[in-house]
């Protein structure tokens, strides 16, 4: 897949719409992650090295449904952006400006503050582009979304991919195309319905899949083990069974898994054997023995793919297993790829973020990209 880049656009001189995806974790209004604003500021650097006039920076922002809502104003995003730029960073009051002619880089307000936006409507999408000359789109967390900044823009003013979104395409595409061998994935996660689409894809390419998270009940429910109260998705126990039998021994799942009454600091835990689950207890993480063989697979590995928690690792007592795999990607050799969202959160937790190779700035988008869906926001951006 190939994509025009900022080689292809002539910014001197012009106002280059960006389109970032500044969707980070907040609270009480304090940015939890900045990884996804400190992922976009090579771009932003790129178009003014190049002296584009003015960098006129959009985003969305949590889901506020179309209309205003100070819960999710970019205020906070401006004022990082401010800080890690050493330019003041002004934001206008709306999404569609005004914006002043004064500052070399302006953000405008969440996208989603209009409803035009996910409706990519033409009268918004319209006057988005009237604010610029140009348009560069770095959002690779929004290029699953057919909303009006990530395609609407594209089509209508000249466009190329930013150096994020290049490198995120370029780094998944490889992955499917030509990775080094034996290649290993490990998907986690709450639930399995969310991820057969993309586990299914996966075994199309890779040499051995392990399978952590929650998610690992209905595979053991699908060979007749009993649970206990973990979280299980009955109805997808034939589909899990067809993939199981798809994988055949390339499938690495749990063998143990540590069980308490619920996943709170301070409770009682157990390891115990997958066929031994206790029926008043429920699974909220793989156990040591489990971790020891993800990490030797791991090991034996040339490129390695983790997506989704082992378990709840945001409680101490659960996180042995995100932490095995989290330590053994960053201490390994492969050629390593952390797919976004909760994952690159643990990475960075555990202190880890700078030792693989690629953390995916994109949750959704990457999954979709993985399983072979065409992102609406690359089309308009292809060669
Ligand atoms: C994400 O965080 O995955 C992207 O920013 C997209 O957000 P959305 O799921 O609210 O469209």
């Amino acid at each position: 897949m190939k994509l025009r880049t900022l080689d292809d656009l002539d910014v001197a001189g012009k106002r280059v719409l960006l389109r970032a995806d500044f969707n980070v974790p907040l609270n009480d209004g304090e940015i939890v992650d900045d990884m996804r604003i400190r992922a976009t500021l090579p771009t932003i650097a790129a178009l003014r090295e190049r002296r584009a006039s003015q960098v006129i920076v959009c985003s969305h922002l949590g889901r506020p449904k179309g209309k205003p809502d100070p819960a999710y104003t970019l205020a906070p995003i401006a004022d990082r952006l401010t800080e890690l730029l050493n330019v003041a960073v002004p934001l206008a009051e709306t999404p569609l400006g005004p914006v002043g002619p004064g500052a070399p880089i302006f953000l405008l307000e969440n996208l989603r503050f209009d409803p035009g936006e996910e409706a990519n409507e033409r009268e918004f999408s319209d006057r988005l582009a009237s604010l610029g000359d140009l348009y560069v789109d770095d959002a690779f967390g929004a290029a699953h979304r057919a909303h009006a900044s990530v395609v609407g823009l594209a089509e209508r003013l000249p466009s190329a991919a930013g150096l994020l979104l290049q490198k995120e395409v370029s780094v998944l595409s490889h992955l499917l195309e030509d990775p080094a061998r034996s290649f290993l994935a490990i998907v986690g996660g709450a639930k399995v319905s969310d991820k057969l689409p993309v586990l299914s894809k996966l075994l199309e390419h890779v040499d051995r899949l392990a399978i952590g998270g929650a998610m690992c009940f209905t595979f053991f429910a699908a060979q007749g083990f009993g649970v206990g109260r973990s979280l299980m998705e009955p109805d997808q126990v034939d589909a899990v069974r067809t993939l199981m039998h798809t994988a055949g021994d390339r499938l690495l799942l749990p063998v143990d898994v540590v069980v308490a009454e619920k996943p709170e600091p301070g409770v009682v835990t157990r390891t115990v054997p997958i066929d031994a689950i206790p029926e008043d207890l429920a699974g909220y993480d793989v156990g040591s023995q489990t971790c020891r063989n993800y990490v030797d697979a791991i090991r034996a590995s040339a490129t390695v793919f983790w997506n989704g928690p082992m378990g709840v690792f945001e409680v101490s007592e659960f996180d042995g297993g995100t932490r095995a795999v989290a330590a053994g990607i960053a201490k390994g050799s492969a050629f390593s790829v952390v797919g976004g969202g909760d994952s690159g959160a643990a990475l960075e937790k555990f202190g880890y973020v700078d030792e693989v190779d690629h953390v995916s700035t994109g949750g959704g988008a990457s999954l979709e990209f993985l399983e072979g869906k065409t992102l609406p926001g690359l089309v308009p951006l292809l060669v």
